[in-house]
């Protein structure tokens, strides 16, 4: 465990999307630690079931759902699912992405509108779903998902790189709006981090030979572009969004927090 629990997320709410997933299942076990209860959503449900599983078992307070970012009256469902469960919403984790790695010219219109819709879309309909469920809470932390893309997108993925970029202009448009309520909206970009996204071969991120981390060279690549010499693992983007969740960060708002061994230098 990264830190020892001390409570702090006693009595939130956390919505957390991807939590199937590397980073958005370290999310949820590390709010769960602190006290927070958690819907797991993602439209892998057996996955969102493991972690929430995980959770409960070790005496936390948790939920899975199943959750396709993209849909909005599946965000209803599910935000209704969580206040009857537990209570008004308190902080969103929008983890949910999607990536084709191919360049500008191989990039078909499909895949540019997945990207977008999952990782952008998805997130707008997200803040959407859950701003009345932290009016009623009184406040509330949006915690959207950044990249070494909202930085410097590069040149591979045009969809990427447009998704991620975006999502700097909607954690702001986020910020200023929902100020008024007490609710912030912070953006938090790791670098290269060791998940099935850039390991495995996943329907939301398919991966060959030529991209994973399994092939050594493409492993050596990214850690050769992070000063501080590791690749990072999901928990050290997790601490990141609970420093962001709590009151620690009570005057950050619009922000974004980068955690990347220095990649974006
Ligand atoms: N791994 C990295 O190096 C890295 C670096 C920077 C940013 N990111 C971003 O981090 C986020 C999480 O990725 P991860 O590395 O944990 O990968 P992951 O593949 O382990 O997790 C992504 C999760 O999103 C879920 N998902 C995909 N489409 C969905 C949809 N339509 N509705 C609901 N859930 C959906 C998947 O089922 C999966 O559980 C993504 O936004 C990704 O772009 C990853």
């Amino acid at each position: 465990m990264p830190n020892t629990p001390s409570g702090r997320l006693e009595d939130k709410v956390a919505i957390i999307t991807g939590g199937g997933g590397g980073m958005g299942g370290a999310q949820a076990r590390i709010f769960a630690a602190e006290g927070c209860a958690v819907c797991v959503a993602d439209n892998r449900l057996e996955a969102a079931e493991e972690v929430a599983g995980e959770i409960t078992k070790a005496g936390g307070r948790a939920i899975a759902v199943e959750l396709d970012v993209r849909v909005t009256d599946q965000w209803a469902d599910v935000v209704s699912k969580t206040e009857t469960e537990f209570g008004p919403v308190t902080h969103l984790c929008n983890n949910a992405g999607a990536n084709f790695r191919v360049g500008f010219e191989e990039q078909t219109e499909e895949q540019f509108r997945l990207i977008m819709e999952v990782g952008l879309n998805g997130s707008f309909l997200g803040i959407k779903a859950v701003v009345p469920s932290m009016r009623k809470a009184g406040s509330g932390v949006i915690l959207n998902m950044g990249s070494l893309a909202s930085i410097r997108p590069g040149g591979g993925s045009p969809g990427y790189a447009a998704q991620k970029m975006a999502m700097v202009g909607l954690t702001r448009s986020a910020a200023h709006s929902f100020a008024k309520d007490n609710i912030r909206c912070v953006i938090i970009s790791p670098g290269h981090v060791d998940t099935p996204f850039i390991r495995g071969n996943n329907e939301h991120s398919p991966n060959s030979w030529e991209t994973s981390i399994d092939n050594p060279d493409n492993f050596e690549r990214r850690l050769n572009n992070t000063p501080l010499g590791r690749l990072q693992r999901p928990e050290d983007i997790a601490n990141a969004f609970m420093f962001a969740a709590t009151d620690d960060a009570a005057m950050i708002t619009g922000s974004m927090i980068t955690v990347d061994g220095g990649a974006g230098i």
